[in-house]
């Protein structure tokens, strides 16, 4: 098993993870990223440097474990996403902005042992803890960059690589999300797909109805859109793919929403809740709203008739065209 990390800021060549003797793949057949990092059948374990680019959830022990809840919450809604990739056993995909792996774990299965792992992601903590499940969990050959998806790997280094991407959850952040749907688009081979799955923030909603709930809802958006990205992506989406030369063929919506106690409820608490404190200190919430708020979550929390509903999450389909003959 290949395991690389690569830093951002031009830093190409920070290894950490290890690669067996025994597999050490033929050389003919490695990427430019692998001949520079991989040939030496052994790579010193080493920790990449962390980026000057802070992103807004953090990568704390926190957020680890809201992840991987999220995961649990979201899973069947995720498997028929990934069905969207028509991905064959010993496929090459990549998961783009990949966290700490959950949903890498979930490919391993689906390109079986002789596939290929790619996982990017700005945050050295999820490349550490995707690499030590890649070990623990016995994912086929994977590839792990540490950096950000529009400057971690050289212009045309992973061109036509990618018999699939997937992306979740990560194109709200960035200012500029065509341009990395370009990216994706440059990455694929012809005939590869992309899916990309992100918010379309309307009907997020709390009943019996909460003033307080209305605010955070204001603040999050807010707080998306401070960091540059928006929460309303997914309706740019299909602009973006077409000019990356894509054709979209799928979309599938997902709403998700339960009474006090149920998955998606707690999905929800834990990341508003959680939040709300951190909106205050950005200055997006004042304290008043934010009391609000919790005083009011909690009130529908004891009502067994209270329901939550989440915001529309779209999964998005797009198949780059084979060449002409
Ligand atoms: C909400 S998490 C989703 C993680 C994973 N895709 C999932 O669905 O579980 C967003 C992830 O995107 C990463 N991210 C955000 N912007 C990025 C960028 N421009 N380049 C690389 N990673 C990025 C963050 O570090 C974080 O791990």
């Amino acid at each position: 098993m290949l395991l690389i990390g690569i830093a951002d800021s031009g830093k190409r060549g920070r290894v950490w993870g290890e690669l067996a003797p025994t597999q050490v793949p033929d050389s003919t057949r490695l990427h430019p990223l692998e001949r520079v990092l991989g040939q030496a059948g052994r790579i010193r374990p080493a920790m990449p440097e962390s980026s000057p680019f802070e992103y807004v959830l953090g990568s704390g022990d926190g957020e680890l474990a809201r992840l991987a809840r999220q995961q649990a919450v979201w899973s069947d809604q995720t498997e028929a996403w990934l069905d969207l990739l028509h991905l064959e056993p010993g496929a090459t995909v990549l998961d783009a902005g990949c966290g700490p792996g959950e949903v890498l774990a979930r490919l391993a299965g689906r390109v079986g042992p002789d596939g290929c792992l790619v996982g990017i992601d700005d945050s050295a903590r999820w490349i550490e803890v995707a690499g030590a499940r890649a070990a623990a969990e016995g994912w086929p050959r994977t590839e792990l960059l540490h950096g950000r998806l529009e400057e971690c790997a050289p212009k045309g280094d992973l061109d036509g690589r990618f018999d699939g991407i997937f992306c979740r959850w990560v194109l709200s952040f960035p200012p500029d999300p065509g341009a990395l749907v370009q990216r994706f688009a440059e990455w694929l081979r012809p005939g590869g797909r992309l899916v990309v799955v992100d918010y379309n923030h309307e009907g997020v909603s709390l009943f019996p109805r909460s003033e307080g709930f209305a605010a955070v809802i204001r603040a999050t958006r807010a707080w998306y859109e401070s960091m540059g990205g928006s929460t309303f992506v997914a309706g740019d989406l299909p602009r973006h793919l077409r000019a990356a030369g894509l054709d979209l063929v799928e979309q599938l919506p997902v709403v998700r929403s339960g009474r006090p106690g149920s998955a998606v409820w707690n999905w929800a608490e834990e990341f508003f809740m959680g939040h709300s404190h951190s909106m205050e200190e950005a200055g997006l919430l004042t304290g008043a709203e934010g009391e609000r708020f919790r005083t009011e979550w909690s009130e529908r929390r004891a009502d067994p008739d209270a329901c939550f509903y989440s915001p529309i999450v779209v999964g998005f389909a797009a198949v780059k065209p084979r060449r002409e003959p």
